[in-house]
């Protein structure tokens, strides 16, 4: 139990990768608030259900008023946040295709969503964090921007930002003893994008890695709650990329 009862907040976390945070986390102790447009209510009970805690929050994190509902519930709830994860992001459902195809709007939510989502919701939990004095925030990057994946520009590009992001919140906020670093996933089967990817793409995903097998969101998990947990007490501004070696940095 290396997070008991520290309070986590996961943004995206109704499905895929942020689901299997939410559960990883409750597994180590953390009473985890699961927010997303989507229905969170069933990954809460989930949570209750192995005898643990949650509170589900329906918020859409390109939205300040509800970021800020989000960082108020939880304090209402558990009368602290000791950690963010910013997973949140449009991904499973965003179509490939070159950058000459892509709707100059569809550019526009992308960074909405995956970059000032990422800046409402760090900005809604620091004065809780501040007057702590201890916080951690985890932003989810991407293997892609470390590979610079064709036909998803303007998805690269907000994970390339989330790198930038980091290291720069990072240096504002340490001086609070609040610690910033991002996770960079490679392609893993997290069910909504296994639609949206060629077989021919997800075999040269699995082949030009080290380790030759499919990545799982259970793979980012030890990752994450490491990250989250003490063990990393004194790394902050830093990125772990958790792809089997199919990028370096
Ligand atoms: N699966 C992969 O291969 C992979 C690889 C690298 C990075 N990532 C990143 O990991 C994270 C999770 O990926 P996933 O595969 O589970 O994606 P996904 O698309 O299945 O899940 C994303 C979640 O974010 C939620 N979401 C979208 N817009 C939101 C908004 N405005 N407010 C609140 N929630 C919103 C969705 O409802 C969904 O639950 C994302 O940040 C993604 O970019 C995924």
């Amino acid at each position: 139990m290396r997070l008991s009862d520290r309070v986590v907040i996961v943004t995206g976390a109704g499905r895929g990768i942020g689901r299997a945070y939410a559960l990883g986390l409750a597994a180590e102790g953390a009473r985890v608030v699961a927010a997303d447009v989507l229905d969170c209510k069933p990954v809460g009970t989930e949570i209750e259900t192995r005898g643990g805690q949650a509170l589900a929050v329906a918020c859409d994190v390109s939205r300040e008023a509800d970021t800020q509902r989000l960082a108020t519930e939880t304090l209402a709830r558990f009368g602290r946040i000791d950690a963010l994860v910013n997973n949140a992001a449009l991904y499973g459902n965003l179509k490939r295709r070159p950058f000459m195809e892509i709707p100059v709007e569809e550019w526009d939510q992308v960074m909405a969503v995956n970059l000032r989502g990422l800046f409402l919701c760090s900005r809604a939990v620091f004065p809780a964090m501040k007057a702590q004095g201890k916080g951690v925030i985890v932003n989810i990057s991407s293997s892609t921007f470390f590979k610079g994946v064709p036909d998803y520009i303007h998805y690269t590009t907000s994970k390339g930002g989330v790198v930038g992001f980091t290291r720069s919140l990072a240096r504002e906020l340490g001086p609070h003893g609040i610690r910033v670093n991002a996770l960079a996933p490679g392609f893993t089967l997290s069910g909504e994008n296994e639609k949206n990817i060629s077989e021919e793409r997800k075999r040269f995903n699995l082949e030009s890695r080290m380790l030759k097998r499919a990545e799982m969101p259970e793979d980012l998990v030890g990752t994450l709650v490491y990250l989250v947990s003490d063990d990393s007490a004194f790394m902050s501004g830093q990125t772990l990329l958790v792809d089997g070696g199919g990028s370096v940095h």
